[in-house]
């Protein structure tokens, strides 16, 4: 049968890495997290690297390989051999990433790789351009959203859970600011696709969006 590849896009801080691994999960197929890729690149080529000329970054790109093995929980992506972890979790290279993703090469060099890692895989996709660009014929296509507001409270709940402090406001503030760099760079911007299945998940719990993603994805 014909690979299913199933897209899911939008903002930092919505919930699509969780929805899109349990997605991942109850379908039995891989799950591709590209922010992961963006921010494996970004430390891989370390602080500063997104105002490398654009023929320097063409030379050092092709020395960061990457891989996926394993479906669902078990998904696991390679760089350079090893499993990527919570290392490139961390806010700083979160906006290093978003730096880098605004440079046109680093962009075609994650284009080609995420394809091939796609190519004859089923796969759940996640980042911000899954729908638009990197797999324009996927079966079903979800664009999540929430309000800057409602996310960086998301956020910090999660941070008190872990019983670390939190600054709302601090929180907020990178928040917008992430989604300014992510919607305004001029190749492969935030964006919902034409066909893509939008849901604001703001009044929604996990659970919820869950449930309308299974039966968006079991209706197509
Ligand atoms: O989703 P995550 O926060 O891990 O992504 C980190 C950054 O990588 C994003 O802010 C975005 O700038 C970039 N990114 C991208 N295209 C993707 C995935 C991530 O530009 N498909």
């Amino acid at each position: 049968a014909e690979p299913l590849v199933v897209t899911m896009d939008g903002p930092a801080g919505v919930g699509k890495s969780t929805l899109a691994r349990m997605t991942a999960q109850a379908l039995g197929i891989a799950y591709l997290d590209t922010g992961a890729m963006f921010r494996a690149t970004a430390l891989a080529l370390g602080e500063g690297a997104w105002d490398l000329s654009g023929a320097e970054l063409e030379a050092r790109l092709p020395g960061i390989v990457f891989g996926l093995t394993g479906v669902g929980d078990c998904s696991t992506l390679l760089c350079n051999g090893a499993a990527v972890g919570d290392e490139v979790r961390t806010e700083e290279v979160g906006r290093w990433a978003s730096l880098l993703a605004v440079r046109p090469e680093v962009r075609a060099r994650q284009l080609q790789v995420q394809r091939s890692l796609g190519l004859g895989t089923s796969l759940v996709a996640e980042g911000r351009d899954m729908g638009t660009v990197v797999f324009p014929a996927a079966r079903r296509k979800f664009f999540l959203d929430a309000s800057p507001r409602v996310r960086a409270l998301r956020r910090v709940r999660q941070l008190e859970a872990m019983g670390q402090a939190a600054d709302a406001a601090a929180i907020e503030q990178a928040i917008r600011e992430r989604d300014r760099l992510d919607r305004e760079r001029p190749v492969a911007p935030l964006v919902p696709a034409p066909d893509a299945v939008i849901v604001d998940t703001s009044e929604l719990t996990l659970h919820q969006v869950f449930e309308r993603i299974m039966d968006a994805v079991r209706s197509s």
